[in-house]
């Protein structure tokens, strides 16, 4: 079973190569993969253009002393789309992007608190007490994680975001001593939208910044991800994942107002100006701009979340599992009913993965451009045979 990214060996397959939507093990055996290695394949591995921008930085030379106009020009790229933002500063992760805007939201408001709501990385202030975020239902009890400072999450307090009278109240009780709120938007429910819009309003009314993690959704759900989408603004927004294909590169983004205060903030960092990773954003937005991504990405994954569920139907398990967008179509996951959910859900991974397909376990999947129709019924067909021992545990 497919487990964490970070465990040494998180399977018993040694993955040696991945081409589009194909992934191949040391015996050159083949599989059709979902996981987009937890989000940033976004147009397939190992795209040729983004790998010829990479290697022809790598000849000119991976990292110089100081940041050329390349980072300006992909900052320009990533600012496009997104409202408000004039500037983006670069890092190699999402979790190092998140602690960059955390402390430019804390150096600008003078305040200390944080408000979040969602999964953001590994570091100590976000991690513990940690959440399944990704429970299709609801999240599960927090439970804190052996080696994290206490005091580091002293100034960090938990949203749930199933209602903006939770967060209302949150706010009264730190009167004025909240810097902000940081939600990742996959743990809103329908109308999503206006979700963000009501607390957006709600932490600026209580003058908090607005920080959208937008790690998983940015150049994935919408080039200008998901305030684009929704017509919604924040103050910063942290993005990753699709914006390198799989090469590591972050992004915070924001104004310059804000940006002003990352050098007294001391926010830096000897490989935030890598250049290869740099080259291969910058091809990545390229194409993603020159193709019409997002509906895409949603065609296919609403055509596995349908076929999924009409198959569920066909084999008389439909009030057991079920196939739904992780708010998002190109984001599909699949859900199991009952206390034994989540160990249905590894069954019924581990099972696929016997049969060359890669979809994670208990978390959302997701559809790069280089998935077909064709992957979706190959995926389909293999579910046929392993729905109902999924199912049943049997
Ligand atoms: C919303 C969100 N924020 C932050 C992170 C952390 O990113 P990284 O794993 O690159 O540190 C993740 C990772 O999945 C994420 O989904």
């Amino acid at each position: 079973v497919l487990t964490s990214k970070n465990t040494k060996r998180h399977s018993r397959i040694e993955l040696v190569r991945g081409r589009g939507a194909t992934l191949w093990d040391a015996h050159g055996v083949s599989y059709l993969d979902f996981s987009c290695s937890y989000g940033p394949i976004v147009l397939g591995y190992a795209n040729e253009e983004v790998n010829a921008a990479a290697r022809a930085q790598i000849e000119r030379g991976a990292l110089f002393p100081w940041a050329t106009s390349q980072v300006d020009e992909l900052s320009a790229l990533v600012c496009a789309n997104m409202p408000r933002a004039t500037e983006c500063l670069f890092f190699k992760t999402g979790s190092e992007a998140v602690a960059a805007g955390a402390r430019l939201a804390r150096a600008a408001t003078g305040r200390q608190t944080i408000v979040r709501c969602g999964f953001h990385g590994w570091h100590d202030g976000v991690i513990s007490p940690f959440y399944h975020w990704h429970d299709a239902d609801g999240i599960a009890e927090g439970r804190e994680i052996p080696g994290v400072a206490g005091h580091s999450t002293r100034d960090w307090i938990v949203w749930d975001g199933r209602s903006v009278a939770g967060l209302d109240q949150i706010l009264a009780a730190h009167d004025g001593g909240i810097a902000a709120l940081i939600v990742d938007p996959v743990q809103f429910r329908e109308p999503i939208g206006e979700a963000i819009a009501a607390c957006s309003n709600t932490i600026r009314r209580a003058g908090g910044l607005f920080i959208l993690d937008e790690v998983k959704t940015a150049f994935r759900v919408g080039p200008g991800g998901i305030q684009k989408k929704y017509g919604v603004s924040a103050d910063l927004s942290i993005v990753s994942k699709a914006l390198g294909n799989g090469f590591p590169i972050a992004g915070v983004v924001c104004t310059n107002e804000l940006e002003r205060f990352a050098a007294t903030a001391k926010i830096k960092g000897t490989y935030n100006s890598d250049l290869v990773s740099i080259a291969a954003a910058t091809a990545t937005l390229k194409l993603l701009e020159s193709r019409n991504v997002a509906a895409r990405l949603q065609q296919i994954g609403s055509t596995l979340i349908a076929g999924f569920n009409d198959l569920a139907h066909e084999v008389g398990v439909e009030d057991r599992v079920r196939a739904m967008p992780f708010r998002w179509d190109c984001m599909p996951h699949v859900t199991f009913a009952g206390d034994e959910g989540r160990a249905r859900s590894e069954r019924f991974a581990s099972d696929l993965l016997e049969r060359g397909i890669v979809w994670l376990a208990n978390h959302m999947n997701y559809i790069s451009m280089a998935h077909t129709e064709a992957d979706v019924a190959r995926f389909l067909d293999a579910c046929r045979s392993v729905l109902r021992g999924a199912v049943t545990g049997r």
